[in-house]
């Protein structure tokens, strides 16, 4: 029997992205977001959700482009930082020593020391409620080399990045590799067709 626990913005696995935009003066910013993810392949998107009360949300509306950098753990206590200090009063980058690099293809910084980066340009604004969806066409992704594997391929076990659990308000790290996407519930598609088939 399951229990309820109500309406309530728990679902797993939430990412911890840092989303990258420059301020009027063109000060560079970064705040942490989980409410976000992939939304369309083609053309690649991907959608944060922000509240307007979020100095990061001024910034995207103004200058119609985003970043969206991925810290691996070892940076954990930066990315909550970016989600606890606002730009409005704070310098983040200066505070945490991390470096921001102007985007190659949006008017937008990304943090250098980050392994993992994604360019987005802004193609649709949804105000949904308390937070306002930002669905950004994905330009480019760029990747630190050291998260590439032999042939080329991001690896996630380099890239380590970690999540956010919202229901205990918590960081974990990623897990142990469990299987081959679209390859290791093959043999149930078989046996799913055969009872059609019956
Ligand atoms: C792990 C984590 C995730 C967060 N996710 C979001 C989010 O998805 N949307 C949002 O509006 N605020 C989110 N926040 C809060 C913002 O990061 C926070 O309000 C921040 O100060 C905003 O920065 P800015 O004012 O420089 O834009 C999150 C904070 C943390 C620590």
């Amino acid at each position: 029997m399951k229990r309820s626990l109500g309406a309530k913005t728990i679902a797993y696995p939430t990412p911890v992205y840092i989303v990258g935009t420059y301020d009027q003066a063109g000060r560079p910013n970064a705040m942490a977001a989980a409410w976000a993810g992939i939304c369309c392949s083609r053309p690649p998107c991907l959608a944060v959700s922000l509240r307007a009360a979020t100095y990061t949300h001024g910034n995207i509306l103004a200058r119609r482009c985003y970043t969206v950098s991925i810290p691996s753990e070892k940076y954990v206590r930066e990315a909550d930082y970016m989600g606890l200090a606002s730009g409005r009063d704070e310098d983040k980058f200066a505070v945490t020593g991390l470096t921001p690099v102007r985007a190659e293809y949006v008017d937008a910084p990304y943090v250098a020391e980050f392994p993992l980066v994604l360019e987005c340009k802004l193609l649709h604004v949804v105000e949904i409620g308390l937070h306002t969806q930002f669905i950004g066409e994905i330009l480019d992704i760029k990747a630190d080399e050291s998260a590439l594997d032999e042939a080329g391929h991001l690896d996630i076990e380099r890239v380590r990045p970690f999540l956010f659990a919202p229901g205990n308000q918590a960081y974990y790290g990623i897990g142990r590799y469990l299987g081959k996407a679209f390859s290791i519930g093959r043999d149930l598609l078989r046996r799913a067709s055969s009872v059609d088939k019956a």
